[in-house]
């Protein structure tokens, strides 16, 4: 699906619009906004959702004038609750399956992004939303947000990575603790273990810290930002990632933008990057 015509007036407008179903967005200042929009329902993600979601990252990987993401939730109580629990019961064994692996696929091409991604985490970020937010390259809360992988209250775990990111980001015992328990963090915690990179006193704070981080990696080189995701996801996956270092790094001498950078350096002036 194409998310929207490049050039039309749907990238310059300010309002978020709804050209999905249960998604917002807008873009402003080279961000792209996606608020994920279901709020009577605390914003579960239901699979129309999800879809919508891949949907709307296919636009980020495809449209230059997309530089980076925020990703939310509509209202002051949940950035996501969960997977929709009322459309658990109509699936049986085979189409859980490929519920897991297809919410797995989009998280994937979050995680894998090569521009960067902010969950803004302004309440329960629980189950699909804890793993949603675990996707994302960093994580900013405000000071009512929530974590926790609750699927074990339900007789399920977690279908969408959270048993693969949370060890990753929290380490093996605290991440079976949670997991085990079903038990909430508060954003302290959840800062205190490494879920989430800042805490914000309140939910006016959390859009702002998320742009001032943008702001920041918007001046730097974007095709090295996009070999650092690359990089390190490797690292995470057990991959060689030293051989993908070293390539990425033999890469980034071919670019205009280390010449750019090189020669602003010596010239003792700001880079201009162009990402080419
Ligand atoms: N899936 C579907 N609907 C959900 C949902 C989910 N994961 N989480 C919340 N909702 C719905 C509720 O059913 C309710 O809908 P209704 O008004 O039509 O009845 C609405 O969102 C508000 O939720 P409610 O439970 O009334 O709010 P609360 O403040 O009392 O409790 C939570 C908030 C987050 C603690 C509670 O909603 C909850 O435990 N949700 C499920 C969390 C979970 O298990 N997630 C993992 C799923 S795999």
């Amino acid at each position: 699906m194409k998310f929207f015509e490049p050039h039309t007036p749907n990238l310059l407008q300010m309002k978020p619009t709804n050209l999905f179903e249960n998604l917002l967005v807008q873009l402003k200042n080279n961000i792209l906004y996606i608020t994920i929009a279901r709020e009577s329902k605390l914003n579960a993600l239901n699979f129309k959702t999800i879809d919508e979601i891949g949907e709307a990252f296919e636009a980020v990987y495809s449209e230059k004038e997309i530089k980076g993401v925020v990703i939310t939730g509509q209202g002051n109580k949940a950035f996501v609750a969960g997977a929709d629990i009322s459309e658990f019961m109509s699936i049986n064994e085979v189409n859980a399956r490929k519920c897991a692996e297809g919410g797995q696929e989009v998280f994937a091409q979050i995680e894998d992004c090569p521009k960067p991604v902010i969950a803004a985490v302004n309440g329960f970020a629980l189950g699909g939303g804890c793993e949603l937010a675990m996707a994302a390259h960093m994580r900013v809360a405000s000071k009512n947000a929530r974590f926790g992988q609750p699927e074990v209250n339900l007789g399920l775990i977690p279908g969408y990575g959270g048993t693969q990111r949370l060890p990753k980001l929290i380490g093996r015992g605290k991440a079976i603790e949670l997991l085990m328990t079903g038990d909430m963090i508060d954003a302290e915690q959840a800062f205190h273990y490494h879920l989430v990179n800042y805490v914000v006193d309140n939910q006016e704070e959390l859009i702002p810290k998320c742009e001032e981080i943008l702001q920041k990696i918007f001046t730097k080189a974007p095709l090295a930002i996009g070999m650092i995701v690359e990089c390190v996801n490797a690292a995470f996956y057990n991959e060689n990632g030293y051989q993908i270092e070293a390539n990425s790094f033999s890469n980034s001498f071919k670019t205009n933008d280390f010449t750019e950078g090189v020669s602003a350096f010596l010239n003792k002036r700001k880079p201009d990057f162009k990402g080419e």
